[in-house]
C-alpha cells in the first residue's frame, strides 16, 4: 500500500507546518517528516522582529533563509510570519521611539524584509494578534503599536506591505477568533471597515490553538462569514493540547478534533490551507501537551489518520 502523504491528499489546499531551524537538518526523523508531508511552511520564530531585525536597520536573514531554501527544495510554499505583533519585539522597538520614529521603523522593516523575500512568499501574516481579549469594551490589544498609532496601527502595516509587493496575500492572523463570538465579531467589523475604506487585506488566519474536546461548533460557520466578505481564510497554527494524560481515549478525541478542524476548512471553498504549529510532540511550543499529529518518536498518531481522512 502507498504511504499516506498529507500534502497530496490536501490538494488543491495546502497542508502546512511551522518549521524550526533548531531541528531542521539536526533531528533526522523530524527532517524526514517535514520533507515529505507538507506543502507550505511558516517559520516558527525565524522571521519575528527580534530575530530578523535585532538592532535598528541591521537584519539577520540567515535562519529564515534556511527555511525558505528548504521549502523551495521540497517544492513547498511559504507563509511569512509576521510584521506587526506585540510579542518577540527587540527592546529598541518596544521602548522609547517616538510615534514618528516607530512609523519609520515599521515601514523600513516591512520594506526590507518583503524586498528580501520577493517572489518567495505566498502569504504574509502582516498582522498578528492585534484584537483585544476584552471585546467589546476594547477593540485592539494594548501594545506598542496601539499605544503609538491607535486604530491606525493595522492599516499602516497593511498599507506599507501592499506598497512593497502586490503579489503575496496579506493576512490578519489571530487566536480566539475561531468561534462566532465577541472577539470574532469585533474582527469582523474591523475588517468590514478596512474593505470599505480600501485598506488592503486579502485573508484571515485562524490560529486554532485548541484544547482537547473544545473545538468550537461554530468554526465552519465563522470561516464562511469571513469568506463571504470576499477574503481567503486559513487555519494557520493548529494544535490540540491534551491538557491531561496521553492515553488512548485522549488520542482518539484528539483525532476527532483534528478531523473537525480540517473538515471545516474542506467545507469552506475559500479556505486555502491548514497548517499545524510544529510537527512532533517533542518539539511543540506547548510542553507536555502532546498537541501534534506525530509523537515524540515521529510516528503518526490517530490525529494523523484523522487529517488524512478529512482531506
Ligand atoms: C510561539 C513559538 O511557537 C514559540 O517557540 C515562541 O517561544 C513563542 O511563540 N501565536 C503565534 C506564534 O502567532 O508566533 C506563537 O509561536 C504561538 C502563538
Amino acid at each position: 500500500t502507498q504511504p499516506i502523504i498529507l500534502r497530496n491528499l490536501a490538494v488543491p489546499r495546502f497542508f502546512g507546518a511551522a518549521a524550526n531551524t533548531s531541528w531542521l537538518y539536526h533531528d533526522k526523523n523530524y527532517t524526514e517528516v517535514i520533507s515529505t508531508q507538507f506543502s507550505i511552511f511558516t517559520p516558527e520564530n525565524e522571521m519575528k522582529w527580534e530575530n530578523i531585525e535585532p538592532e535598528p536597520d541591521s537584519f539577520d536573514f540567515g535562519p529564515a533563509d534556511e527555511i525558505v531554501q528548504f521549502a523551495e527544495s521540497v517544492g513547498a510554499k511559504m507563509r511569512g510570519h509576521n510584521f506587526m505583533w506585540g510579542n518577540q519585539l527587540p527592546t529598541w522597538v518596544n521602548s522609547s521611539l517616538t510615534a514618528t520614529e516607530l512609523d519609520k521603523a515599521l515601514q523600513n522593516h516591512i520594506t526590507t524584509v518583503m524586498d528580501h523575500y520577493r517572489g518567495k512568499i505566498y502569504a504574509w501574516d502582516v498582522i498578528n494578534e492585534m484584537i483585544s481579549d476584552n471585546t467589546p469594551n476594547e477593540t485592539f490589544k494594548d501594545n506598542i503599536w496601539t499605544q503609538k498609532f491607535g486604530e491606525e496601527a493595522m492599516p499602516k502595516a497593511l498599507t506599507y506591505a501592499r506598497a512593497v509587493d502586490q503579489q503575496p496575500k496579506l493576512y490578519i492572523n489571530d487566536y480566539g477568533i475561531e468561534e462566532l463570538g465577541s472577539k470574532s465579531d469585533t474582527l469582523y467589523s474591523v475588517v468590514q471597515g478596512f474593505l470599505r475604506d480600501g485598506v488592503p487585506v486579502d485573508a484571515i488566519g485562524f490560529q486554532c490553538h485548541f484544547t482537547l474536546g473544545q473545538v468550537p461548533g461554530t468554526l465552519q460557520q465563522n470561516l464562511q462569514r469571513f469568506a463571504d466578505l470576499g477574503l481567503d481564510v486559513a487555519v494557520t497554527e493548529l494544535d490540540i493540547n491534551l491538557d491531561g494524560p496521553g492515553n488512548a481515549t485522549a488520542f482518539a478525541q484528539q483525532a476527532k478534533d483534528y478531523w473537525t478542524v480540517v473538515n471545516a476548512c474542506m467545507q469552506t471553498q475559500r479556505c486555502v490551507s491548514v497548517s499545524v504549529w510544529g510537527v512532533s510532540d517533542d518539539h511543540s511550543w506547548i510542553p507536555n501537551g502532546e498537541p501534534l499529529p506525530w509523537d515524540a518518536e515521529k510516528q503518526p498518531k490517530p490525529a494523523f489518520y484523522a487529517i488524512a481522512d478529512a482531506f
